[in-house]
């Protein structure tokens, strides 16, 4: 029983080391993030941010997500589209990411340090989505995807989710309502996008990679 002190001892240091390693490291290297204008560059000496440009239209980024956007954020979460979808685009050699399509830059610790909840997710039964609303532009082409997968990419495994979209009849003298989608349905009906699919729909479009940070740049367009 004289080693139990040792035996405290040895596991006490086991057990702050590892804390100091994963927890206490990681905050010091990333706790402090701000969100940086383009217009900061790592100095390479001190390592800090200095001015490289006047600071004019200076946005920093990322900004925060806010609104309709920000509800459908919470549906994304609810419906459980994490579980099919990662929103990280990993950096040249490690995976295909650019090579997808799935982002022209990869994603830095930076671009989520708005967001509460990060979803970077674990699995990718469907494309990464970090930067979906640069990729698809328009609102009908979510919705259409949503209601119906298979209809706008054959042999998609993903479930529909026509649950967010009434089907109505179209009563007042013939008129469509304002919000209905183009999609195929039975005469005399449409289809109207519910509260929940505008939101997730705002949320996917704003999900996009289309900025640049002191430590990751988009490439440069070719000059013509
Ligand atoms: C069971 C797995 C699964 C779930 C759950 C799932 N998806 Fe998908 N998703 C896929 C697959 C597979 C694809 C690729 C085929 C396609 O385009 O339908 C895809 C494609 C997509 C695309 C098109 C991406 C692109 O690059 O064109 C979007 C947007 C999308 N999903 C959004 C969602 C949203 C929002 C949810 C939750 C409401 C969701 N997914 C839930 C599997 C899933």
């Amino acid at each position: 029983m004289k080693s139990l002190p040792i035996i405290f001892c040895g596991l006490f240091a086991t057990l702050a080391l590892s804390w100091a390693g994963i927890i206490w490291r990681g905050q010091e290297q990333l706790g402090g993030l701000q969100p940086m204008s383009e217009y900061y560059a790592i100095d390479a000496v001190s390592e800090s941010f200095r001015f490289e440009k006047p600071q004019k239209d200076e946005t920093r980024n990322p900004e925060a997500r806010v609104g309709l956007a920000q509800q459908g954020k919470a549906q994304y979460i609810g419906l459980g589209c994490v579980s099919c979808h990662t929103q990280q685009v990993r950096r040249k050699g490690f995976g295909a990411d650019y090579e997808r399509g799935w982002g022209a830059r990869q994603t830095v610790p930076r671009d989520y340090i708005r967001q509460e909840r990060v979803l970077t997710g674990f699995s990718r039964t469907g494309p990464d989505l970090s930067n979906v609303g640069e990729r698809r532009d328009s609102a009908n082409w979510f919705h259409a995807h949503l209601y119906n997968p298979q209809a706008v990419s054959p042999g998609s495994t993903m479930p529909p989710y026509a649950f967010l979209y009434e089907k109505r009849e179209i009563t007042q003298n013939g008129e469509r309502s304002a919000k209905a989608l183009e999609l195929p349905t039975d005469e005399g009906y449409e289809i109207v996008p519910t509260l929940r699919a505008e939101a997730l729909v705002a949320y996917l479009q704003s999900l996009k990679l289309d900025y640049n940070l002191p430590e990751v740049r988009l490439p440069e367009e070719p000059q013509n």
